[in-house]
């Protein structure tokens, strides 16, 4: 079966005019489960899609599938064309197995396994370095391998840093290496680097794309000549964040700085952009323990609220990736009690599995449900199945004219989708109205 009719099988298709309100609503209606919900819309997918081809042409969106690598998503990116990020070889095997090019997957792990080396010489993958003891080992098991170097340009403003562990520095430790890798004989392309996940700070691609030009004279000086720039991640995935602002800081260095018509390949990794907004966790509340005060007022100080969701499942991120949750209590308002301090709990025995701590809520009984949006970046990719409890349960849903969207870019075979994405928004205006929210 080919992608589109494999993913038409997990998916149900809804007009246009129906809202996410009522997608939550029927997953409410559902009634509490074992398993947590969630609510896919791979309309948002679609949507930022687009948007990213329509404020950043010159950049090919290469997803982050270490973000959300759900099926119903991954084939969504599929279908639209995108390029892969992949940090291992099992991702690198998942993307090869759906016939993607070699030339759309950047094996993007500065510290690859031998194996995985191998893995990427046999495939004829593209893969990056930030050390000395890497060019070596790219030296002696991929010596005809095309590398980008890795420079760090840290944000301070993003919710996860990966500068401290990635990422050479990018003045002269970047020159040492190249250096290096000149006398190894190893093909450097390009650059890349990382400003850190979940960035709220758009001028920072601009300073990082200035030094990948300094980068470029150096390697040019000792006789390369690049034609790779990749911007990686960091881009901003919850709704109503304005995505455009990183265009314009983006597209302001590019320009300066790598013009257009000289030949650069652009390249970019956005995960959290891609899949964030996509997900919304629907979860009814399934235990409750009050604490009152020991004076004779029996005062509420504090309520805890259990849920089949935690650290484990969907909310690990929320705990440890700085990404805080924003509860919606999904009752009717006039049915919610008084304000309270509360706790959120996941269902293990794990004293850990807090998902939200200390925050204020009206008080909710027990089948109630609280729904959470924008939780479709690093929250199932890092569940598993601690104390048996069940993995989130994916409900997937599109809009008729996002499908019939995606049912026509996929007709139009043998093309590569990233080129055709843009064709199509040149070609048929129609992509305006795929605006939902
Ligand atoms: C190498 C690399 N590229 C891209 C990403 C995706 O980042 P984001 O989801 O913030 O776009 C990450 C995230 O950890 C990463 O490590």
């Amino acid at each position: 079966m080919d992608v589109l009719s494999v993913l038409k099988c997990r998916l149900e298709i809804v007009d246009d005019s129906v809202s996410s309100k009522e997608l939550v609503d029927r997953i409410v209606a559902l009634g509490p489960r074992e398993e947590p919900l969630h609510l896919v819309e791979l309309d948002t997918v679609v949507k930022r899609h687009y948007d990213w081809l329509r404020h950043l042409p010159r950049v090919r969106p290469f997803y982050a599938i270490k973000s959300n690598d759900d099926a119903s998503i991954v084939e969504t990116t599929l279908l639209l064309g995108c390029g892969y990020d992949c940090a291992s070889k099992a991702e690198c095997e998942r993307v090869l197995g759906f016939g993607v090019d070699r030339e759309r997957i950047i094996f993007a792990q500065p510290a690859k396994t031998i194996e995985s080396l191998v893995y990427a010489r046999e495939k004829g993958l593209r893969t990056v370095f930030d050390s000395e003891y890497e060019l070596w080992k790219i030296h002696q098991y991929y010596p005809e391998a095309e590398v980008l170097i890795r420079y760090r340009f840290d944000s301070r403003k993003a919710k996860i840093n990966l500068g401290v562990k990635f990422g050479c520095e990018p003045d002269k430790e970047a020159c040492r290496l190249l250096d290096l890798a000149k006398k190894l004989g190893i093909n450097v392309v390009g650059w890349c680097f990382n400003v850190g996940s979940g960035c709220s700070d758009p001028e920072i691609f601009y300073e990082a794309i200035e030094a990948g030009r300094r980068i470029t004279d150096y390697a040019t000086s000792i006789g390369y000549s690049f034609s790779m720039i990749d911007l990686g991640g960091g881009f901003p995935g919850d709704k109503d964040v304005n995505f455009q602002i990183y265009a314009v800081h983006i597209n302001r260095a590019l320009e300066e700085f790598f013009p257009d018509g000289q030949g650069w390949t652009v390249i970019a990794e956005p995960g959290r952009y891609y899949c964030a907004a996509a997900l919304t966790s629907v979860i009814p509340v399934h235990g409750k323990r009050v604490f009152r005060s020991a004076d004779s007022s029996a005062r509420i100080e504090k309520v805890f609220y259990y849920f089949n969701d935690g650290i484990y499942g969907t909310f690990y991120s929320a705990k440890y990736r700085n990404q805080p949750v924003k509860p919606i209590i999904w009752k009717k308002r006039n049915d919610c009690g008084p304000m309270h301090k509360t706790f959120l709990f996941g269902p293990t025995c794990d004293g850990n599995d807090v998902f939200a701590a200390d925050i204020s809520l009206p008080e909710l009984n027990v089948s109630d449900y609280v729904v959470f949006e924008s939780q479709g970046a690093y929250s199932r990719v890092h569940s598993c199945r601690f104390n048996g409890f069940c993995l989130p349960k994916s409900i997937v849903f599109v809009r008729k004219s996002v499908w019939n969207l995606l049912d026509s870019v996929s007709s139009e075979d043998n093309l590569d989708r990233t080129i055709l994405g843009s064709k199509y928004l040149q070609r048929n205006n129609k992509i305006e109205k795929l605006v939902f929210e």
